[in-house]
């Protein structure tokens, strides 16, 4: 973790008016990261990765040394954690005790461990008032696995990115991750609390055989339809 120190109130304005949010959900390696990272960049938009955030709780739980299956334990690490938005290249990023998270969330043993994380109600609720707070201050590419169906449900920009299964493992693989692609689909589609799921009126992108400038094309094009489509700053 590195010190956020740069722009301690960068985000959670006390504006009333909320700022657009253009949310993309999809599995695990359908691509959604990318893509929302170009689109946010094209339009000038703050691009929020809500999974990063999962990922960083889970990161501080195993550098602490907690059983990530043991909640109480998860719990209590919550209590001792003070979340703040925070602005990071770019990015809207969670910041735990005024610390945001780098590449070591990647890791194999995160990968191993963050649905787990993510099942827990009491996490998802500290991680919602965060990404509530980012519209507060800025226009919005929010990307994860609720944003269209629970954390933003009435935005009208809404997609859902997706791939079959084996070439999502194949992506992984080639990044050279190691990464339960089935065992996390499981996980995060069948947990009580605000599992994966398409939401009603998300536009859905097969990017199976699509590169990542098709699939930035497309949402594009469908966002410009919507009338989204001049470059703003935020
Ligand atoms: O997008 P990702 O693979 O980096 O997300 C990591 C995990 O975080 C994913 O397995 C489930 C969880 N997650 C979630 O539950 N809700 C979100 N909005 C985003 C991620």
């Amino acid at each position: 973790m590195t010190t956020a120190s740069h722009n301690e109130s960068a985000v959670g304005g006390t504006a009333e008016a909320r700022h657009r949010v253009i949310a993309i959900d999809g599995p695990a390696a359908s691509g959604k990261s990318t893509v929302a990272r170009r689109v946010a960049e094209s339009l000038g938009f703050l691009y929020v990765n809500s999974g990063a955030m999962y990922r960083a709780i889970t990161w501080q739980a195993l550098d602490q040394g907690a059983d990530c299956s043991d909640r109480d334990a998860v719990l209590a690490l919550l209590e001792s954690t003070e979340f703040t938005c925070e602005e990071s290249d770019g990015a809207g990023v969670i910041g735990l005790n005024g610390a945001v998270a780098g590449d070591e969330v990647h890791g194999a043993e995160v990968n191993a461990n963050v649905s787990r994380i993510a099942a827990y109600p009491e996490v998802r609720d500290r991680i919602f008032e965060v990404l509530q707070a980012f519209p507060k201050k800025a226009d919005v590419v929010m990307e994860g696995r609720d944003i269209g169906s629970v954390v933003f449900p009435d935005t009208p920009y809404k997609f859902y990115i997706d791939a079959s299964p084996e070439i999502r493992e194949a992506r992984r693989r080639a990044q050279g991750l190691e990464d339960s692609i089935a065992d996390r689909d499981r996980q995060d589609s069948t947990r009580k609390a605000a599992p994966l799921m398409i939401a009603d009126d998300a536009e859905v992108i097969d990017s199976s055989h699509l590169g990542v400038d098709d699939v930035v094309t497309a949402v594009r094009e469908r966002l410009a339809a919507k009338g989204v489509d001049e470059a703003k700053s935020v």
